[in-house]
């Protein structure tokens, strides 16, 4: 087998001037990547786990039924790379039907990385499996010459772009088409538009489980920024904006309270927000337009349940 793992997170400093900045900013806001620590990454495989969130079940069910199509309209695939790889269980069937040389895995939670990516490479030992801990918005760049020359694959399953507003998400699909090279290819999964109850729903689950996740942020920042906020005075509150054709997760005041921040202290009036995710929704017209904006051509296109996997050249 082959595995190499390489932490370049340097995760403190940058949470720390990325949080201090999103409060001092107008509305507060925190990036959603500061989700995943440890508590964090185990509440989002739980969130998957809940009736309400169908996301991840729903592309696990595509992926199963359309495996054959995807693999045969991507034809021989030399290398992977998958940024936010997470717990690296959704790329372990494009390994079985696609059986690359080399696979790269990003994700800015680097202790859940290393571990999952060495088993991995454990159960794929004829892939050379290569594990960076890193925020990839930084160094997607440098990530790439662990590969060696393209054409790669880059897969972003789990509707993960959906954390950007378009403008982004276009900046990003922009960048992956750089890292892919030339005759490089994009597998990208993404949640479609659909019964705003529904959507709702997802985001609001009876056990309280997508609460937690967010709420776990200032935990997360209490512990690592010696931070003082009180979890019970702030109410996660998510809702599907049609206009915006996003879900949008906002952790509210629920009263007039001053909150000391790794030595600053910052005010929240009773009923003021820190916005902490966007979640857009798309029609697969709608996300191939974009697509196209950020130079990729729609090659093939799957949807299932509400939830849609397209292949881009
Ligand atoms: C991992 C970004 C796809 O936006 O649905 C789940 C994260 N947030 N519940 C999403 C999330 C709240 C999730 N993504």
């Amino acid at each position: 087998m082959s595995f190499v793992f390489r932490d370049f997170s340097a995760a403190e400093s940058r949470l720390r001037a990325d949080v201090l900045a999103g409060l001092a900013a107008r509305p507060k806001r925190i990036p959603p990547k500061y989700f995943y620590d440890a508590a964090g990454c185990r509440l989002f495989e739980s969130i998957c786990a809940q009736p309400e969130y169908a996301l991840c079940r729903t592309e696990q069910a595509l992926m199963a039924t359309h495996l054959p199509a995807i693999a045969a309209a991507l034809g021989r695939v030399e290398s992977i790379v998958e940024p936010g790889a997470g717990d690296c269980s959704k790329v372990r069937r494009l390994l079985d039907a696609l059986r690359p040389t080399r696979l790269l895995l990003l994700d800015i939670a680097g202790a859940p990385l290393a571990a999952a990516a060495q088993a991995v490479a454990r159960d794929y030992p004829a892939v050379a499996v290569s594990a960076l801990a890193m925020d990839f918005l930084d160094g997607l760049e440098a990530a790439g010459a662990w590969l060696g020359a393209g054409p790669h694959l880059v897969y972003y399953p789990g509707s993960s772009i959906g954390n950007f507003p378009p403008a982004a998400a276009t900046a990003l699909l922009a960048r992956f088409r750089r890292l892919a090279g030339a005759k490089g290819r994009l597998l990208i999964g993404f949640d479609l538009k659909k019964d705003p109850q529904r959507l709702h729903a997802a985001y609001n689950d009876a056990a309280g489980v997508t609460a937690a996740f967010n709420l776990n942020l200032l935990e997360r920042i209490n512990r690592e920024l010696d931070a003082d906020f009180d979890l019970a005075r702030f109410r996660h509150y998510a809702f599907y904006h049609p206009a915006e054709g996003r879900v949008e997760m906002h952790l509210v005041s629920l009263a007039e309270q001053t909150v000391r921040v790794a030595g600053e202290r910052f005010r929240f009036a009773l009923g003021e927000s820190v916005h902490t995710e966007h979640s857009c929704k798309y029609r697969r017209d709608e996300f191939a337009t974009l697509a196209a904006s950020a130079g990729w051509r729609l090659a093939d296109d799957w949807e299932h349940d509400g939830f849609a996997v397209q292949l881009y050249t």
